[in-house]
């Protein structure tokens, strides 16, 4: 069945600083915590840190180049906090939008993609109320030389994973655990998206601000009372902990309740829900897979999911990808439609979807990736279920352009339409990006 795509519907791939760029010393760039995580032994697979990875900071008009060439509308990338501190890397990203611009392709900017400056985490990183003040300068700097070229302002991309991945259970930097600070980290995040937004918006005041969140697709495992309760649990400090203070100015006092043992929330002062509450031009939603919840009699620690110590999460189920997640399009439709009716005129936008596998170069020097396609085409047909009942999704941008750097996982895990040889830095399209490319030029899945 062949089916078609709203006319304006952007087509585009997304990547980040820190996972792409390389040139970590170049340009008066500044350490970053990932920098500091990645160089400590153990942290990631393979001892791999972003040194190097695809080498995009000199390589980024050929890599645009692709983007073109396969036909997209929109390119979502991240600024680098740790050098934008500085003339030399504001200049990048001024090239980097020209050469979008020249190219036809809206830029989609990230200003938040997980690399803290290294001396703000020395001051305590995101558990430190400081660093939203400091990142609301940083967005204006940001916006006075991007300037309005850029089609989308996204502050943060998936502060839960900043929050909790990188203060409570510490498996992303700057490596924390400790479930009161990962709280402390998520309100401050939080302040620092409608501080950022209204940065913005006060360099441009016509700016399309977002945000990107991996918002939990969490399922009950039965229809008991008890599995639903767990699961509204999961989904108040998974999801409704950003949700509702972004788009309501208000938390769910539930939430406190939730997590009373671990903190009483003094570091929300007064005023800062209206801070926090700012318009939004479009929500950035970042789907892979959905998880299954159950209530658990006794108590287990859910490191990153503070307040949920009965709770439990069921084993992925197959088929699996390379991240071991389980492939669910279904989630990506009840995600998009379940947004648009709780959020009546709100823009959504699919800011990031895709899959890794184990891609080899084949003898013919071409890499040939079926589940990947697979998995592309029954989520984008998802995508299209959604809009079908009426969600208002505006594009979607893939993980990601080309293999990169899979933060933990190091260069272990490929989610590129473009296989990159680490080695020699070339790029070679595979299958699943002569298939984006039709995609994306004919507007439609066939
Ligand atoms: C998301 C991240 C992105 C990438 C994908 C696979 O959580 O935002 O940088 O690593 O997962």
């Amino acid at each position: 069945m062949t089916r078609n795509f709203p006319d304006s519907f952007l087509w585009g791939v997304s990547t980040a600083s820190y996972q792409v760029e390389g040139a970590v010393r170049e340009g008066g760039r500044v350490p970053s915590i990932w920098d500091t995580f990645a160089h400590t032994p153990g942290k990631i697979a393979g001892s791999d840190t972003g040194d190097v990875a695809c080498d995009v900071y000199h390589r980024y008009a050929e890599d645009i180049e692709q983007a073109r060439q396969m036909g997209l509308g929109a390119f979502r990338f991240s600024v680098a906090w740790p050098r934008a501190i500085n003339q030399v890397g504001l200049d990048y990203y001024d090239r980097v939008v020209d050469h979008l611009c020249q190219a036809g392709i809206a830029p989609v900017v990230t200003l938040y993609h997980w690399d803290l400056p290294q001396y703000l985490q020395d001051a305590g990183g995101w558990a430190n109320r400081d660093t939203a003040y400091y990142f609301a300068d940083y967005a204006e700097s940001v916006a006075k030389v991007l300037g309005d070229r850029v089609a989308i302002w996204t502050t943060l991309n998936e502060p839960w994973c900043t929050a909790f991945l990188g203060y409570a259970s510490g498996e992303h930097a700057p490596g924390v655990r400790n479930q009161a600070a990962a709280l402390a980290a998520a309100h401050h995040l939080n302040l620092a998206h409608g501080l950022g937004a209204q940065a913005v918006r006060a360099v441009l005041p016509s700016a399309k601000i977002s945000v990107s969140l991996n918002l939990n697709v969490a399922r009950p495992v039965t229809d008991s009372l008890a599995d639903a309760a767990a699961t509204a649990r999961v989904m108040r400090v998974a999801n409704d902990i950003f949700l509702l203070p972004m788009l309501e100015g208000r938390y769910d006092p539930q939430l406190f309740d939730d997590t009373a043992a671990i903190t009483n929330w003094a570091f929300v002062r007064d005023g800062d829900l209206a801070q926090i509450h700012q318009p939004l031009g479009v929500l950035g939603v970042n789907y892979y897979s959905p998880s299954y919840v159950s209530f658990q009699p006794a108590s287990q620690s859910n490191d990153c999911f503070p307040g949920c110590d009965h709770v439990a999460f069921a084993p992925a189920k197959p088929p699996l990808t390379a991240m071991g997640w389980s492939q669910e399009p279904s989630g990506i439709t009840e995600l998009l439609t379940g947004l648009a009716r709780r959020f009546d005129g709100l823009d959504l936008m699919v800011t990031e979807n895709g899959a890794a596998f184990e891609d080899v170069v084949g003898a013919d020097g071409l890499v040939h990736d079926p589940a990947r396609v697979a998995y592309l085409d029954a989520h984008i047909n998802a995508v299209a279920d959604a809009i079908d009942a009426g969600a208002p999704v505006r594009g979607y941008m893939l993980w990601s352009l080309l293999d990169n750097f899979e933060w933990a996982c190091g260069y272990s895990r490929r989610f590129g339409l473009l296989y990159t040889d680490f080695a020699s830095q070339q790029r070679t399209w595979k299958d699943s990006a002569f298939w984006y490319q039709n995609v994306a030029s004919t507007n439609c899945l066939s």
